[in-house]
């Protein structure tokens, strides 16, 4: 990639996390914050250059004041969006953020034609599939960031039970980034040992469990929703991608006949690299994890509706 320029459309608690963990690593050579207010993107753009001054490179981060001053980003990273209020009915959520997404999504097309879209913004299979609708774009250039976060949560709850193997767990968790997801102890491991060997079945559907609440949790503390791991996760993915790591990361992509399921975006195991998702990685499910995935798929499909029955795609 020539630009190595990331631009952040959302200078909110997750974009200015995941762009403070780009900056200090030097993942990239510039960044672009762009809020809908103005001041957060220039105020925390500002904040985050001076964070580089200890840092192995020296990132560029700016604020674009317009979308067109967020130009020929090779990635460009949505976490544009309000949180839901108290009035606000989930299917009212879901049509603000989906009109939020058509805005951001157009400009992108006009100022960076040529950049990989990660969403972030919630509820994020369905925000992910507006995405790729809106753009008509091949379906490896845009890709949903929940599979990353969520197999963190799921490592740290695996790490808080056993004590042991912290940098060694790898967790997997497929489906929808809500209700519905499926952490799947039978395709995680600790140092390449299967989880199922080192926990009993009590244990291991109580880390499934922890793990479905991770966000809930820390909501629950916080009164917000979180934003280091979710940050981080979205760096991860931008590494992946700028350095063409090709490394197997769990995300939202558009469904091909996948998993028997075709125009839906959800969670499965995908090859993140230069072309953003170089593959997907189907796997045999037995029937139970079959209709697990089954269900997450039909919770987002539900939501696509509601866009539909709003003629939001007309
Ligand atoms: N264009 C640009 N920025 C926008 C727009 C828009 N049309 N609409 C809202 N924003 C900005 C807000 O001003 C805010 O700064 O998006 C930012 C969202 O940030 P936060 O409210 O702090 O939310 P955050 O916790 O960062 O979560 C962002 O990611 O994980 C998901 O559920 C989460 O959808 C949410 C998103």
């Amino acid at each position: 990639m020539i630009n190595r320029r990331v631009g952040i459309i959302g200078a909110g608690s997750v974009g200015a996390s995941a762009a403070y963990s780009l900056a200090i690593t030097g993942a990239c050579n510039e960044i672009i914050l762009y809020d809908i207010v103005t001041d957060v993107a220039i105020g925390k753009a500002i904040d985050l250059e001076q964070s580089t001054n200890f840092s192995p490179s020296g990132t560029i981060v700016k604020a674009a004041t317009t979308p067109s001053e967020m130009k020929d980003c090779d990635i460009v990273v949505i976490t544009a969006g309000v949180p839901r209020t108290g009035e606000m009915t989930r299917e009212d959520l879901l049509l603000i953020n989906a009109k939020i997404m058509k805005e951001v999504v157009t400009d992108i097309q006009k100022n960076s034609p040529n950049a990989l879209i990660i969403c972030v913004s919630n509820p994020l299979d369905v925000m992910t599939y507006v995405c790729h609708k809106i753009t008509g774009w091949e379906r490896n250039r845009i890709v949903g960031m929940a599979g990353a976060l969520d197999s963190s949560r799921m490592a740290y709850q695996i790490s808080q039970k056993l004590g042991f193997g912290r940098s060694q767990t790898r967790a997997m968790v497929i489906g929808d980034h809500g209700e519905n997801m499926i952490p799947v102890p039978s395709l995680s491991s600790v140092g390449g040992v299967p989880l199922t060997e080192l926990l009993t079945k009590e244990q291991l559907e109580d880390i499934v469990d922890k793990t479905k609440q991770g966000g809930a949790k820390i909501v629950q503390h916080l009164g917000t929703s979180a934003y280091y791991a979710p940050g981080r996760g979205v760096a991860v993915m931008v590494e992946a991608i700028l350095n063409d790591s090709k490394i197997m990361i769990p995300s939202s992509c558009m469904l091909d006949g996948e998993y028997n399921h075709s125009d839906v975006t959800v969670g499965v195991p995908a090859i993140i690299g230069r072309n953003g998702v170089e593959k997907i990685i189907e796997m045999e499910l037995d029937s139970d994890l079959q209709n697990k995935f089954n269900t997450s798929v039909q919770t987002i499909q539900k939501g696509i509706s509601v866009l539909k029955q709003n003629n939001f795609f007309n």
